[in-house]
C-alpha cells in the first residue's frame, strides 16, 4: 500500500500581495511535498487564500470594492505565485468557496451539539491586523495608544459572541504534547506553546457580530465566525469534510502543517482542540519557521524594504533562490535575507562545487570515453570515501527531511559535491587518458554514480536544475525516484553534451 501525506501551507491573507515571507512557508512546504512523492508517497499538497475578516473587508472599502471582487483580485496574486515559487500544489482553497463554508457550518454543528459551544459576551482588547484578542498583561501604551505583541494596536471591544470551551482542554493538550513530543518543532517552540498552555486557557471568542464578511453562524445569522477558526478549517474542507468521507479519511490527518513562528498558537493550540472537541483526529505535526529580515531590518511596508518574490527569481533564477532560502538559514530560526549571501552562495556553492563538478565529469566523459557511460567499477581503496558518502545519502537526506532540517539536509548534499570535487582533484581523471585508460574510467563512472544522487535527492530543491542535470546524465524521466538509485546504469549508455547549469552572478555593487 502506498502511504499517503497531506501537506499544508497556511493560507495566505488578501489584504497585501506576496512577499518573500509566504513565498518562503510555500517553498519548505513544497520541498517536502515533492521529497515524499520522490519516495512514492501519494502525495496532496495545499495552499490557498484566507479571504474574510474585518481586515479584509476594511482593505476593500479603502480600494473602493466590494470583498468579493476585491478577494478575487488579491487572491489571484497568491495564485501566481505558485507559477513564480514553482510550487507543485494539487489544490488552491479560497475560503470564499461555497464548500468552505459548508464545512465550516458542520464543524460549528459538531461542536454545538457536543456541547463546546455557548453564548455570552466579549469584551476585551482586540486587534484587527491579527484577529486576534489579547490580554491586558501582554499589551503596551504609546501615545495612549496600547499595542499587541506583535505591533499592531488592539481596541476595547464589547459584544455578544459565541465561545468554544478552550479552557475545558487545556489538559488534554498538555497530555497530547507529552505523548507526541514531534507535535510542535522545533522544539523551542514547543517549549513556548506548552509554557503558554500551562500559563491557563482562557474559553474563546468565535463569532462577531461587528461585522458581516465572513461565515454565517448557523441558526444565528447575526454572527459571523471568528476568521481563526473559519480559517483553520480549510484544512479540511480541502480533504472533503464533511461531503466527501472517503476522501476525507484518506488524507486526514495531515501530515504536517507548515506556519510561521507568529501564528503557531492558532495551529497548535486552537485548531488541535477544535479537532478533539470535534472529535476528529489531530494533525501529525506543525513546523513553526522564522523570520527573514532584509539586510539586518525587519521587513515592513513603511520601511519600503518588502522582498519581492517575482523581482528576485527575475534577477537570481528560480532554483538559486529556493536553494539559497532553505540552504542559508537553519529552518526553524530567524534569518537575515542579504545579496552579498545569495551570490556567495550561488557562485561558491551551486556554479562551483556542483555545477563544475557536473561539467569536468561530463566534458571528459564525452572527450575521452566516446560521450558513453563507463561500466560500473569495483571499488579502490581510494574510492572507499566517496563511495561510502554516496549509498548514504538517500537516507542522510531523508532523515533530516522527515525533521524538516532543510539546511542540514543541503549541508549534506554538499558534503559530498566537496569529497568529490576533492576526488577529481586527486585521482585528476584528465591525466589518465594515456597511462591508465581503465582507471580514468572507473573514477569517471564514480563521479558519474555521484553527481547522479546529487542530482536526485536535490530534485525537490531545485525541480528544473535537476532535471536537466538528470537528463545529462542520461537518466530517464521514469527512473528518478529515490528506489531507482539502488539500480546503476546500464554501461554504454550514450550522453549528450554537457551544458552549464547555473549562472554566476556578480557581486553587487
Ligand atoms: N491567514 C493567516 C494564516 C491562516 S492559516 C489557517 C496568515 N496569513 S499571512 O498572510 O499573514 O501570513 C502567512 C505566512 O507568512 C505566515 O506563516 C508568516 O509567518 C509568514 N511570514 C510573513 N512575514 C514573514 C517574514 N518576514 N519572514 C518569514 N515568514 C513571514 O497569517
Amino acid at each position: 500500500m502506498t502511504s499517503t501525506s497531506y501537506i499544508t501551507t497556511p493560507i495566505y491573507y488578501v489584504n497585501d500581495k506576496p512577499h518573500i515571507g509566504h513565498a518562503y512557508t510555500s517553498l519548505a512546504a513544497d520541498v517536502l511535498a515533492r521529497w515524499r512523492r520522490l519516495q512514492g508517497h501519494e502525495v496532496f499538497f495545499l495552499t490557498g487564500t484566507d479571504e474574510h475578516g474585518q481586515k479584509v473587508e476594511k482593505a476593500a472599502a479603502d480600494a473602493g470594492m466590494d470583498p468579493q471582487s476585491f478577494t478575487d483580485r488579491v487572491s489571484q496574486h497568491f495564485r501566481d505565485l505558485t507559477g513564480t515559487m514553482g510550487l507543485s500544489n494539487d489544490a488552491f482553497i479560497r475560503t470564499t468557496e461555497a464548500r468552505h463554508k459548508r464545512a465550516c457550518q458542520a464543524l460549528w454543528e459538531k461542536l454545538a451539539s457536543n456541547g463546546e459551544i455557548y453564548l455570552g459576551h466579549y469584551e476585551g482588547w482586540y486587534a484587527v491586523r491579527d484577529e486576534a484578542f489579547y490580554g491586558p498583561d501582554e499589551l503596551t501604551e504609546r501615545d495612549g495608544v496600547k499595542y499587541a505583541p506583535s505591533g499592531a494596536p488592539v481596541e476595547w471591544v464589547r459584544e455578544p459572541s459565541y465561545f468554544f470551551r478552550l479552557s475545558a482542554w487545556q489538559d488534554r493538550l498538555l497530555a497530547y504534547y507529552e505523548a507526541n513530543p514531534d507535535f510542535i518543532l522545533p522544539a523551542s517552540r514547543r517549549n513556548e506553546v506548552i509554557a503558554f498552555v500551562k500559563s491557563g486557557l482562557g474559553d474563546l471568542s468565535i463569532s462577531r457580530t461587528s461585522f458581516t464578511w465572513g461565515v454565517k453562524v448557523p441558526g444565528d445569522e447575526a454572527h459571523v465566525m471568528y476568521v481563526w477558526l473559519d480559517a483553520l478549517t480549510n484544512y479540511i474542507t480541502a480533504v472533503g469534510y464533511p461531503d466527501d468521507p472517503a476522501a476525507f479519511a484518506k488524507w486526514w490527518p495531515a501530515e504536517l502543517h507548515f506556519v510561521g513562528k507568529d501564528i503557531v498558537r492558532f495551529h497548535a493550540i486552537y485548531w488541535p482542540a477544535f479537532l478533539m472537541a470535534a472529535g476528529l483526529p489531530v494533525q501529525h505535526r506543525v513546523f513553526a519557521h522564522g523570520w527573514w529580515t532584509n539586510e539586518g531590518q525587519k521587513i515592513s511596508k513603511s520601511l519600503g524594504n518588502v522582498i519581492d518574490p517575482v523581482a528576485l527569481v527575475e534577477e537570481f533564477d528560480l532554483d538559486a533562490v529556493r536553494y539559497f532560502l532553505l540552504r542559508e538559514v537553519p529552518f526553524g530560526q530567524d534569518g537575515d535575507f542579504s545579496r552579498s549571501a545569495l551570490v556567495n552562495r550561488l557562485n561558491g556553492e551551486l556554479a562551483n562545487a556542483l555545477g563544475n563538478l557536473a561539467n569536468r565529469t561530463l566534458s571528459l566523459i564525452q572527450r575521452n570515453c566516446e560521450a558513453t557511460l563507463p561500466a560500473p567499477a569495483e571499488t579502490a581503496p581510494g574510492d572507499v570515501a566517496l563511495r561510502a558518502l554516496v549509498a548514504a545519502l538517500p537516507a542522510t537526506v531523508g532523515g533530516h527531511l522527515d525533521r524538516q532540517e532543510y539546511h542540514l539536509a543541503l549541508e549534506a548534499v554538499m558534503a559530498l559535491a566537496r569529497e568529490a570535487n576533492g576526488y577529481i582533484t586527486v585521482e585528476a581523471p584528465w591525466a589518465l587518458k594515456k597511462t591508465a585508460p581503465v582507471r580514468m574510467a572507473v573514477v569517471l563512472r564514480h563521479l558519474h554514480d555521484t553527481l547522479r544522487a546529487l542530482a536526485t535527492v536535490l530534485q525537490p530543491f531545485m525541480p528544473d536544475t535537476m532535471a536537466k542535470l538528470l537528463a545529462q546524465l542520461g537518466v530517464p524521466e521514469e527512473a528518478r525516484g529515490l528506489d531507482h538509485l539502488a539500480t546503476p546504469l546500464p554501461a554504454g549508455l550514450a550522453l549528450p553534451a554537457p551544458e552549464p547549469l547555473f549562472r554566476k552572478v556578480e557581486a553587487a555593487a
